[in-house]
């Protein structure tokens, strides 16, 4: 693809071999929405402070708002619709961890993927990793409380 042309690309996302009409400086986070119409990474700031967006590349958490979708291809992308009965999803129901819930598949997001690679995570750990996500209703009291559920969960 040159540098300023449009041009398809092949993503593979929540597992399946996806198709999208990119250009060069389309963000992923754009891509997923508007082509893919997988909505549940939502657009905030688009400046990579609030998390809202964040989805899972090789396993890993990124804020879609800060990746092209070109530098995309060839990874492994997770979306909130690709986490089905994620333990971390009845967490958060259970505790009643949202209430607008613009932010909260960012969070859930985020915090699967530190249950999977810190499944022992500390308070420092913990509170460090959420420093990725801003909740502007719930005060964070709750979110903690769904994320502790989840990894006292695994030490079992
Ligand atoms: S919209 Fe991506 S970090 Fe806020
Ligand atoms: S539940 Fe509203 S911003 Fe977090």
């Amino acid at each position: 693809m040159k540098f300023l042309d449009t041009g398809t690309i092949e993503l593979l996302v929540n597992g399946e071999k996806r198709s999208a009409l990119v250009r060069p400086s389309d963000l992923l986070l754009d891509v997923l929405r508007d082509q893919l119409g997988l909505t549940g990474a939502k657009p905030s700031c688009k400046n990579g402070d609030c998390g809202a967006c964040t989805v899972l590349v090789d396993g890993w958490p990124v804020k879609s708002c800060l990746m092209l979708a070109v530098e995309a291809i060839g990874h492994e992308i997770i979306t909130i619709e690709g986490l089905q009965n994620a333990p971390l999803q009845q967490a958060f129901v259970d505790e009643f961890a949202f209430q607008c819930g613009y932010c909260t598949s960012g969070f859930i997001i985020n915090c699967h993927a530190l249950a999977r690679i810190h499944p022992k995570a500390d308070e420092a750990v913990i509170r460090e990793w959420l420093q990725s996500n801003l909740c502007r209703c719930t005060g964070y009291e709750e979110i903690s409380k769904a994320i502790h559920s989840v990894l006292s969960t695994h030490k079992s």
